[in-house]
């Protein structure tokens, strides 16, 4: 099966798709257009889908013979960006734009859902094609997977457009790749007063002042210098006047790491600083602790049957190696239920000025790279029920 010829064949229609995508985008939970759009284009080539999640759109391919299940995936949402490129294929939703690269991700999977349609008679397994809704509130994944998506899944393999990655090649290295990301928000409650009097209060912004600083002490004091994590805190709010002592301070932070053991310590290390930080100042403190995301982690055998697709593709010096990233992907979700690679497919091209990082409004990619991307989603699918 010459996977290559195949994706190659339908460069022109995975541009195509790429570019409608990206002049409809739509937020997350409102990919309307975009889901009928998918759903019209499975249509046209008869493979049957599931709708599920709103949104959200399921297809299955059943190979020859009877074998493994592998789900590939792709999102779907855009972001609230006022896009900056001057490109025929310039969004026409104002204040919404395709900034991530989900565009992208929609037209490689229909292109790899042609491919594997081609070649089914091949194929001893099933591919379930998964193209979610919602990633960019890291809530799509987790709904989709309470709809039953991963229900006798056996592997998952997902791809994501990267802009620090030169076009044409791709990184599929095993090991966490991207980080956890959850968020708490911090309620300090003091009393109120007359700023010439403060001890007649308790100074709600002193004592959130203090729970900032403290916090600083987590990553440098309690986690392992060979570990990495973020504690940030993006968000401060307090007071009504230059002269009234604020009788209580809201914090709103967020924490991002590699480790699930580390991810499972932080909630209990922040609250433990910030009630008794409070209660050393008289006051009262309270954190509410939200799980996003947890790290994405590819698995070593995945990964190693992702590493020689893409070698099998475009050779050897295809693969790059890319540092692992502090933003999350809900993607990781999947990865829980099973085991699974999640692959960075370059995009940055400096020569067509290519190069700005994602969520930016000047954000685009170096379209030549999606042939790559929608032939590895049909690689590994193939590789991957290949394996005993
Ligand atoms: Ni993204």
């Amino acid at each position: 099966m010459n996977i290559k010829g195949l994706a190659e064949k339908h460069k022109e229609y995975t541009i195509n798709m790429r570019r409608e995508f990206h002049m409809y985008p739509e937020v997350s939970w409102e990919e309307v257009r975009t889901s009928k759009r998918v759903q019209e284009e499975l249509n046209k080539i008869n493979v049957p889908f599931k709708i599920i999640a709103k949104t959200g759109v399921v297809a299955t391919i059943k190979g020859g013979q009877k074998g493994k299940t592998v789900a590939l995936r792709a999102d779907m949402d855009a972001l609230q960006v006022q896009e900056c490129n001057d490109v025929p294929y310039k969004s026409k939703n104002d204040g919404v734009m395709h900034a991530c690269g989900h565009d992208g991700h929609t037209s490689m999977l229909l292109t790899a859902a042609k491919i594997l349609n081609e070649v089914k008679d091949n194929i001893k397994g099933t591919i379930k094609l998964i193209f979610q809704p919602a990633e960019e509130l890291a809530q799509g994944a987790k709904v989709m997977i309470k709809e039953g998506v991963m229900e006798g899944v056996d592997g998952v393999f997902g791809i994501h457009l990267w802009s620090d990655v030169e076009a044409g090649t791709v990184s599929v290295e095993e090991g966490p790749r991207m980080a956890s990301a959850d968020l708490f928000k911090i309620t300090v409650k003091g009393l109120g007063g007359h700023g010439s009097l403060p001890h007649q209060g308790i100074d709600a912004v002193v004592v959130a002042s203090a729970i900032v600083m403290d916090i600083q002490s987590i990553v440098s004091r309690e986690i392992s210098p060979l570990e990495s994590a973020v504690v940030s805190i993006g968000k401060f709010q307090a007071g009504t006047r230059f002269n009234v002592i604020a009788n209580e301070a809201i914090l709103e932070g967020t924490t991002r790491c590699f480790d699930p053991s580390i991810r499972e310590k932080l909630p209990g290390i922040i609250e433990r600083i910030v009630t008794n930080t409070a209660r050393s100042y008289r006051a009262e403190g309270s954190v509410e602790y939200t799980l996003g995301t947890p790290p994405t982690i590819n698995e070593k055998k995945s990964s190693k049957i992702a590493t020689k697709a893409v070698e099998k593709l475009y050779g050897k010096e295809a693969v790059a190696k890319l540092q692992k990233i502090t933003g999350g992907e809900d993607y990781a979700m999947y990865l829980e239920k099973a085991p699974g690679v999640i692959a960075f497919v370059g995009i940055r091209n400096e020569e067509k000025g290519i190069c700005h990082p994602h969520h930016h409004e000047k954000f685009d990619m170096d379209e030549d790279a999606l042939v790559m991307g929608s032939a590895l989603y049909a690689q590994y699918a193939i590789d991957f029920l290949k394996e005993e």
